[in-house]
């Protein structure tokens, strides 16, 4: 069991969520995530853990930390070994255009494994505990709704299904708009809204569509901890990704859930809020504060706790891998006493 890092996981991605949100709204979705890659990498290292990152900075984030393989924690004798996965800003073109919805994100597991999926996307079906074990990837729009209106007893027109708004999710789109359902449709940030299925806050039922792979093992941390779901299945772009599913332990027409991309004998989730969202508040400063929200969770016993920090800006500092000590403030633009 490892529940004394639980809280140390908070710490991480609050580190990684006060120092990208300095950056709000700046249009550089660069720096956004490699201050909070850099942040995130720094706290890490001060753990007591035989960490190691499975799912971390992926193709598109050109970070040169936090890659899968990699290190992480003081690697004691006597410390517990944790896989990881990671992602510092699940939204970094939110946090670069000041839009809401942006998380900093980790998931632990230890004695456990960590699914690394063949395919930059897959084909996601999330939803919270009254659904779980309801509903089938492989059934129609249709037919998936009918049965979680019923379960709810509600109208399918008193659903709400979320969907990342991307072309290759229009047909999906047309299907739940023929049925009925109401549609919460997301520029980003597709972890917050699988989560939120599981919320009693959250604001929608069911969360649809193709997204990020790593993303998929995130909230499969979170929803087995919420005790809701997550189903998959890959969704190669190329022949290329097809031939590499081929030679990994994954197959095209599988179904993966909740506990075959992430499981443990302990899992734990944490998530800090750098913009404002459905169940998180983004990073606020007051004059002489920093103040964030996050939410940390255990499989074993299912715990949510919800933690508001108050950061002393003055006083604050965040460990960084690159650059050691740095206030909040100090990360680029000067320091702010
Ligand atoms: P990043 O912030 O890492 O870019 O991810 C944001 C995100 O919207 C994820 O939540 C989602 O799973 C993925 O991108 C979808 O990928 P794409 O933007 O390529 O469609």
């Amino acid at each position: 069991m490892i529940p004394e890092i639980t809280l140390d996981m908070v710490r991480v991605t609050e580190a990684a969520a006060l120092l990208s949100s300095v950056y709000l709204g700046r249009g550089d979705k660069e720096i956004v995530d490699q201050r909070a890659v850099d942040a995130m990498r720094g706290i890490l290292d001060l753990l007591d853990m035989r960490g190691t990152v499975v799912i971390g900075e992926g193709e598109k984030d050109h970070a040169p930390m936090l890659a899968a393989g990699e290190h992480v924690g003081k690697w004691g004798e006597e410390d517990p070994e944790v896989l990881i996965a990671v992602d510092p800003v699940d939204g970094t073109r939110l946090v670069a255009n000041g839009r809401p919805n942006a998380l900093s994100v980790i998931a632990a597991t230890e004695r456990g494994k960590i699914a690394p999926l063949p395919t930059y996307y897959v084909d996601k079906l999330a939803v919270g505990e009254e659904l779980a074990g309801s509903l089938d990837i492989n059934a129609s729009p249709r037919e998936n709704l009918k049965i979680a209106a019923a379960i709810l007893g509600v109208k399918v027109s008193e659903l709400t299904v979320t969907v990342l708004e991307r072309e290759r999710n229009y047909p999906l789109v047309e299907a739940i708009r023929n049925v009925g359902a109401r549609i919460k449709l997301i520029n980003d940030g597709d972890i917050a809204a699988a989560i939120a299925t599981a919320l009693p806050d959250g604001g929608t039922e069911i969360y649809m569509g193709i997204g990020g792979s790593p993303e998929a093992v995130l909230a499969a941390a979170a929803l087995q901890c919420l005790g809701g779901e997550i189903q998959v299945k890959c969704w190669p772009r190329d022949s290329a990704e097809i031939e590499k599913t081929e030679k990994s332990n994954f197959k095209i027409n599988n179904v993966y859930w909740t506990q075959d991309l992430i499981k443990g004998e302990e899992v734990i989730f944490s998530a800090t809020g750098i913009t404002d969202g459905s169940f998180l508040k983004g990073v606020r400063f007051t004059h002489s504060k920093a103040i964030t929200d996050s939410i940390a969770m255990r499989s074993s016993t299912r715990t949510v706790r919800r933690i508001t920090a108050y950061h002393e800006i003055a006083y604050k500092t965040i460990t960084t891998k690159t650059g050691g000590e740095v206030y909040i403030f100090n990360s680029l633009m000067g320091k702010r006493i």
